[in-house]
């Protein structure tokens, strides 16, 4: 059994550092990407508070295509470039957008997220996927929240 505890109250880079050791404890000795990005998934979930959807988009033939995740139902398929996510994918760097309605393009999975995080994933200096999470709270995410999943995403770039 993994019982992992999250305190909600913590600083969040205290925060992002107990996520990161959960993580690695986690996906230690595992080559899996499906059963890795799942618990992932699930562990982000149980760390951050207030999201609404936290999960990953793989690389796979130049276009975004769903992968393990915690939320509800999501786009499949998202062309690098649109959306939050694929504006990530595109560029190679964090989106870290405070209200999703002045994002052009963005795209609605869940009518309720009103912030997004997503982080891309470089394996070999390319993007291999990206890490997303959505929140029902304006201006959720700042740059602590950023540094915390880009950690995440280093750690994971040869497990995924
Ligand atoms: N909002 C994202 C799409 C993915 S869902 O949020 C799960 C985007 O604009 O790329």
């Amino acid at each position: 059994m993994y019982d992992f505890q999250a305190d909600n109250d913590l600083p969040k880079p205290e925060l992002y550092r107990q996520l990161g050791n959960a993580a690695a404890a986690l996906i230690e000795g595992e080559a899996d990407s499906v059963a890795n990005m799942a618990n992932i998934a699930a562990l982000v979930w149980e760390f951050v508070p207030d999201l609404n959807w936290a999960g990953f988009y793989r690389m796979i033939d130049d276009e975004l295509v769903l992968g393990p995740f915690v939320g509800r139902p999501a786009c499949i398929r998202i062309p690098v470039g649109q959306g939050v996510c694929g504006a990530a994918a595109g560029t190679g760097k964090t989106q870290l957008v405070r209200d999703v309605h002045d994002f052009p393009g963005h795209i609605a999975c869940d009518a309720a997220s009103r912030s997004e995080l997503v982080v891309p994933v470089l394996r070999d200096g390319e993007v291999c996927a990206v890490i997303d999470l959505d929140s029902p709270v304006l201006d959720r995410f700042d740059t602590e929240d950023a540094a915390g999943v880009e950690e995440l995403a280093r750690l994971l770039a040869d497990r995924i």
